[in-house]
């Protein structure tokens, strides 16, 4: 979808940050501002501000900051449409559907349509649960340890078996839908003989997407059955290998990681006891697709996969796809139970917290699923092993760890130390190169004095602009001395030019300039802490002189930077008319 600025501009202006934020944060003033805990890293103390004049919030602790869109799209995850969308939501506004074509609009329908089908859906079925038809259900999740908040909380249900004229598809009908939308809903089976529903007799459990609204049913025999579990089929809203059970809420657990585990109890199982970062893939294998989902909102998984065969081919399939996303895998050890859901029913969430601390790193995982692989009483496949072993090891860049694991592998294995040291060294000698790592190069120390100098200068520049941002009058004093390109950071420089030309109209919104740099969150961060950077405590003419070196600073470096490049004649003969210009520049007040 695609909107004109005026559009988005209006949902960010009646869209009041402190309104919205103080939704999700608990916020106390100290002067023009407001301060909380910051909801996006870990802290005791308040560093997370939200400054209503400038509509913009930002961490002085982690530095994300920005706008009321980029606030939503950074605690909700969400896109810079669905941010939009939400906030125009909102307060009320029409999201205006312009700029798609009729077969576009008819796609939205079906899919706005099979939505609000899952709702009704979802509430027939919880209501089912708490009639007498569904008490069996009821019971049967009752007796697994659920408890009432849990069951409203994932909107457990049950499908019933009821007369054709007290049927879900009698119920839907009776909404306004159309067979050919219940047709593809994958809530019924449509045959020459009529219409039979899909989940009958089984407790049900809503799939949720990442915005909590359900776009598929899983539906579980109470005791013994086949097929187990019974999962809906796709649909133009339910796609299973980019669906991740739980993740609707654990997405906004921020505990740093996600735990991964295999079925629907589990993931119930881990919220009641607290756990509430936990999801799971549903019926199809855990895939690249997932991933890339997974990598959105952590760069650690541990994996809580069941302990039986499968649970860890399973395992030992996922991690591949997990390491090429650059997620850290730690893999929790669940013996002697079978599941996440049967470990805490006996053991209880604290012994399972103790599992989490201790999980460990997914190598020593990988290392015994080659032994369990490997036949270790013939020699020649020892030694084989013990060289996919030396080849594991040589993964770890660090020496320190690689020690570590190197000791903690032979330990584990019984393998002699000094052999497998003497097999490392060996293949080091032999130039043996770890494949490609995902890990940031680093650039080339500056010397420390330049550094410290594009420091000095970017902080000039940003003083300048948040200057002039809280008082728009100032720019008269240097209209004829700075210019956008002044600013050496190409960010700033654009930024600038928005400050530059709003300040002329008398008034500047730091949250409005924010806009237009929202997709990008790097950058969004950037802006925002521009705008908040500290001004010096100086008062009367000492403010007047401080403003003088800001300005100074910032052109001097504009020059330099410039006469770095310059060739040609008439710009250097610029760049002297303006160093000369500047020398003679003075400001007598900020008034
Ligand atoms: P409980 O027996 O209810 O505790 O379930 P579980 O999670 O322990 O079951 P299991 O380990 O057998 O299955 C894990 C996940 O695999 C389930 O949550 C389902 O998503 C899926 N699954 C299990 N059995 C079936 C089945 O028969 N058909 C389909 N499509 N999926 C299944
Ligand atoms: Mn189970």
């Amino acid at each position: 979808m695609r909107w004109n600025e005026d559009f988005i501009e209006e949902v960010r202006v009646r869209n009041d940050i402190l309104d919205v934020v103080s939704g999700y944060v608990r916020l106390k003033r100290n002067g023009g501002s407001y301060f909380g805990l910051c909801p996006f890293h870990n802290e005791k103390t308040p560093s997370f501000s939200v400054t209503p004049s400038k509509q913009m919030f930002y961490c002085f602790g982690c530095h994300r900051g920005g706008n009321v869109i980029n606030f939503v799209m950074e605690y909700e995850n969400y896109t810079f449409s669905e941010a939009v969308a939400h906030l125009a939501e909102r307060v009320g506004m029409q999201v205006p559907e312009n700029e798609s074509t009729s077969a576009e609009r008819a796609a939205d329908y079906l899919k706005q349509r099979l939505l609000e089908i899952y709702k009704k859906t979802g509430q027939f079925y919880y209501r089912a649960l708490h009639s007498p038809v569904g008490k069996k259900g009821y019971e049967y999740l009752r007796g697994r340890g659920l408890t009432d908040e849990t069951i409203r909380r994932f909107g457990l249900g049950y499908a019933p078996v009821l007369p054709k004229d007290q049927s879900l598809y009698a119920y839907l009908k009776n909404e306004g839908y159309t067979d050919d939308e219940l047709k593809k809903s994958a809530l019924f089976r449509f045959t020459e003989k009529g219409v039979s529903e899909f989940f009958w007799n089984r407790v049900m459990f809503p799939i949720l997407n990442e915005r909590n609204k359900a776009i598929a049913f899983g539906g579980r025999v109470m005791g013994d059955g086949e097929p187990k579990y019974l999962n809906s089929q796709e649909t133009v809203v339910f796609e299973k290998s980019r669906t991740l059970y739980g993740l609707h809420e654990a997405r906004r657990a921020r505990e740093g990681y996600l735990l991964l585990c295999e079925g629907y109890m589990d993931v119930i199982s881990l919220h009641q006891a607290g756990f509430n970062n936990s999801v799971a893939a549903l019926g199809t294998a855990f895939n690249e697709r997932h991933c890339m989902i997974l990598r959105r909102y952590t760069n650690e998984v541990i994996l809580t996969f069941d302990s039986d065969g499968a649970g860890q081919d399973a395992a030992k399939r996922a991690i591949p796809f997990l390491k090429d996303a650059g997620i850290m895998i730690r893999v929790l050890d669940m013996k002697p139970y079978k599941d996440p859901d049967e470990f805490i029913k006996n053991l209880g969430a604290d012994a399972f917290r103790e599992r989490i601390k201790n999980a460990k790193n997914s190598f020593l995982f990988e290392i015994d699923m080659m032994r369990k692989a490997a036949d270790l009483s013939d020699p020649a496949k020892k030694t084989q092993f013990e060289k996919s072993v030396a080849t594991k090891l040589m993964e770890f860049s660090d020496e320190l760890e690689r020690n570590n694991y190197t000791e903690a592998v032979c330990r584990e294995f019984s393998i002699d130390i000094g052999s497998m040291k003497r097999t490392i060294a060996s293949m080091a000698a032999q130039g043996y190169k770890v494949p490609e790592q995902t890990k940031p190069v680093s650039h080339p120390s500056r010397s420390q004095r330049e550094e410290e100098a594009r420091e000095k200068a970017l902080n000039a520049q940003k003083v300048l602009l948040t200057w002039i941002s809280e008082k728009p009058s100032l720019y008269a004093k240097i209209e004829d001395l700075i210019t956008a390109e002044d600013f050496t950071d190409p960010i700033y420089a654009k930024v600038a030019a928005e400050v530059f030309t709003q300040a002329k109209n008398g008034e500047v919104q730091p949250a409005q300039i924010m806009s237009r740099f929202t997709g990008e969150t790097e950058n969004a961060n950037r802006i925002a802490e521009l705008f908040n950077t500290k001004l010096e405590h100086a008062e009367g003419s000492d403010l007047v002189r401080a403003f003088e070196e800001v300005v100074r600073r910032v052109k001097e470096d504009g020059l330099n930077n410039l006469a770095k490049t310059a060739t040609s004649v008439s710009v250097i003969q610029s760049i002297m008319k303006q160093r000369s210009r500047l020398a003679k520049w003075k400001c007598d007040t900020l008034e």
